[in-house]
């Protein structure tokens, strides 16, 4: 079939008259008529959100380049499995704070992050979402058995990287989702370098003390004057500490809602249920 292509140019050619007509209007009554051709952000989820333009996002700047970009989807099975992914603190802050950039810290198969770029999505809102992970496990991944933590070595060298990557294109968000295969500390460092600040970080990754408190401290650095930290894991002692601790020394209050915890950067707008 053959497609007829309709340049700017030539609709502009073709409304000439009017513009003249419009113009010399406007100069009866001492207005000077210009006019700007911007073009219209596409919305899809296949291409960069609208509020994350390309030459300013993530991708374009750590990348320059898609990397989904030929990935080998059908080679690897869909398997979205997370924990506590999809709890409903993420539409709460997601609509509190409009978001147009989400840092992750600790994305495993990318259950938390397809969940939230889902809520985007829905509800319009052109978000990148920046994952960062090693990929590599943390250590209870590590030391458990059972299908959950399967890291999917091969040759003693973990493969869950490329489960995370075929499932965010199955979902159809490889759009908007950029990973990041590095430690949060590396991770930090980078993002700080580019000047990246997000208006949620959700922090995710190890549960020990000290690197829980790591994260935030990092990342909290990278949250914009009126962001929100959303932690995972509260009912583990070291998560739980760290986090009370943390909002301590930056005098902010704790909310704790079952798995999760929030703190806000700026003035603090409860969430409800705790
Ligand atoms: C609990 S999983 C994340 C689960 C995910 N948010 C979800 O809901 O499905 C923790 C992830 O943190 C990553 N991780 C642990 N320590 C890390 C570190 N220091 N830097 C980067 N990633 C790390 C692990 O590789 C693992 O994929």
């Amino acid at each position: 079939m053959q497609r007829t292509v309709i340049s700017i140019d030539t609709i502009k050619w073709a409304l000439r008259p009017l513009y003249r007509v419009v113009q010399w209007v406007g100069h009866a009554f001492g207005y000077r008529l210009s006019v700007t051709v911007t073009p219209v952000p596409r919305r899809g989820w296949g291409s960069p959100p609208p509020a994350a333009p390309d030459a300013g996002s993530v991708r374009a700047r750590l990348y320059g380049r898609d990397p989904f970009e030929g990935f080998p989807t059908d080679a690897y099975a869909a398997d979205l499995r997370g924990w506590h992914s999809t709890h409903p603190i993420f539409e709460q802050a997601i609509l509190a704070v409009r978001p147009t950039t989400i840092i992750e810290v600790g994305s495993w198969k990318g259950a938390s992050a397809v969940h939230m770029a889902t809520i985007c999505r829905r509800h319009g809102l052109g978000c990148e979402i920046v994952c960062v992970d090693t990929w590599l496990g943390s250590s209870e991944h590590l030391l458990s058995r059972g299908d959950e933590f399967d890291l999917r070595f091969r040759h003693g060298y973990p493969q869950i990287y490329y489960v995370f990557m075929a499932n965010v294109i199955a979902s159809g968000f490889a759009g908007c989702i950029c990973p990041l295969p590095n430690t949060s500390e590396n991770a930090h460092h980078v993002l700080k370098q580019l000047g990246v600040q997000a208006g949620i970080v959700y922090v995710d990754a190890a549960h020990h003390y000290a690197s829980v408190w790591n994260d935030l401290q990092a990342y909290w650095e990278l949250l914009t004057e009126n962001g929100l930290l959303i932690g995972d894991d509260y009912e583990w002692d070291d998560v739980a500490r760290a986090a009370r601790d943390f909002a301590e020394s930056v005098g902010r209050p704790l909310e704790v809602h079952g798995s999760k915890y929030v703190i806000h950067r700026g003035a603090s707008a409860s969430h409800g249920a705790r």
